[in-house]
């Protein structure tokens, strides 16, 4: 299973164990991983669940979606930021880190 290494803004480190075919945003919230809102449950409708990719080229494309919902997030958007609701997990990424913004609202 692929690990997902969570950031929190205060600098602390968090390892989980990510299952494939969940998204990044499912599997923070089953760890309640501070930090990720999720108020549209996933929908790419509210960009509360902003991240920044610490390896984007190792992820897939950002689709128009979530290009489009990109430009409302709170904290400010980066060349690395994706919705994690919009990454879905995979066997082969090994080690996987994403850093969590200051605010989602
Ligand atoms: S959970 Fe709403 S955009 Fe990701």
């Amino acid at each position: 299973m692929p690990s997902l290494i969570f950031v929190l803004p205060d600098g602390t480190r968090r390892t989980v164990e990510g299952e494939a075919g969940l998204s990044v945003m499912q599997v923070a919230l089953a760890e309640d991983l501070p930090g990720i809102v999720a108020e549209c449950g996933g929908n790419a409708m509210c960009a509360t669940c902003h991240v920044y990719a610490a390896a984007p080229e190792r992820l897939p494309p950002v689709k128009d979606i979530e290009d489009e919902m990109l430009t409302s997030t709170a904290a400010p958007r980066r060349p690395t930021s994706r919705l994690s609701c919009q990454v879905e997990v995979v066997d082969d990424w090994g080690e996987m880190t994403f850093v969590l913004p200051e605010t989602q609202l």
